[in-house]
């Protein structure tokens, strides 16, 4: 709209600027304020709907955010009883996002990540509790189950419109780059990137975080295995990328302890 109306306000504008032009009795002038008028209607319709447009920005935006809290809730749904995996789920989303800055930008604010970080685990919800939460080893048929959690997590979201773009990472974020991970022994780029991006995420912050079963390693010591394991569990470039990532203090600035703090506010709500 832009693109008509305003030069042809201009054309007109200059016509009543040098009115000397023509005569005002003449057919032209009367034709000269006809054009006026459509040029004006113009304008107003266009400022009409650059308001619209940006009123539907606004709701879109709007929708977004209410998509995202949506699934951030039903992330934590899965990790209700636990806030160690609560605030993991954090952790690893933000990790992600700002690896995704550096290895692939169009990806960092892309429903697949976003999404796909945060519903990662939704498939446990059809794990049962007892395998979930046994302290010792996995038995054979358990460790089965366990490993159902990626495809399952994948049914549940994929008939979801808004929800399913977080299926690619869901069910691929225990594959692995050499091809020994599962559902499907996926290999190299057979995974998607946004998954070969969380899976590295994921396991930086698994690896840093306490347990009830084991200690947190050392920052340090995770970012070592994260290098050892570039071209076997990892992507070679996302993990070398993330090791650039947190030699340059990126990682240490996001702030551990505020996110704790967001995830402990979010605990009143279970
Ligand atoms: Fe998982």
């Amino acid at each position: 709209m832009q693109q008509v109306a305003e030069p042809l306000e201009s054309f007109v504008r200059e016509m009543v600027i040098f009115p000397s032009r023509t005569d005002d009795d003449t057919p032209i002038a009367g034709f000269r304020e006809q054009l006026f008028a459509v040029a004006r209607d113009l304008n107003r319709i266009y400022h009409e709907e650059r308001s619209r447009l940006q009123e539907m920005e606004k709701g879109l935006h709007m929708l977004e955010d209410s998509y995202l809290a949506t699934v951030r809730i039903l992330g934590f749904i899965v990790h209700a009883a636990d806030a160690h995996t609560r605030s993991h789920l954090d952790r690893a989303h933000d990790y992600a996002v700002a690896l995704a800055r550096r290895v692939a930008p169009d990806l960092a604010d892309d429903p697949i990540l976003q999404y796909g970080s945060l519903l990662h685990d939704i498939g446990k919800l059809g794990v049962p509790e007892k395998v979930l939460a046994k302290a010792g080893p996995l038995t054979a048929d358990e460790w089965e189950m366990m490993r159902r959690h990626p495809s399952l997590g994948g049914q549940l979201l994929r008939p979801a419109r808004f929800l399913a773009a977080a299926a690619p990472v869901v069910e691929a974020h225990h594959e692995r780059w050499d091809g020994a991970g599962y559902p499907r022994g996926l290999k190299g780029d057979q995974i998607p990137l946004a998954a070969r991006i969380f899976s590295v995420a994921d396991a930086f912050d698994a690896m840093t975080t306490n347990r009830p079963y084991r200690e947190a390693r050392p920052l340090e010591g995770a970012v070592t295995e994260i290098s050892l394991e570039a071209g076997k569990q990892f992507d070679p470039v996302v993990a070398e990328t993330f090791v650039r990532l947190y030699q340059e203090g990126e990682i240490e600035k996001l702030d551990r302890h505020e996110l704790d703090e967001a995830a402990s506010d979010v605990d009143s709500y279970f």
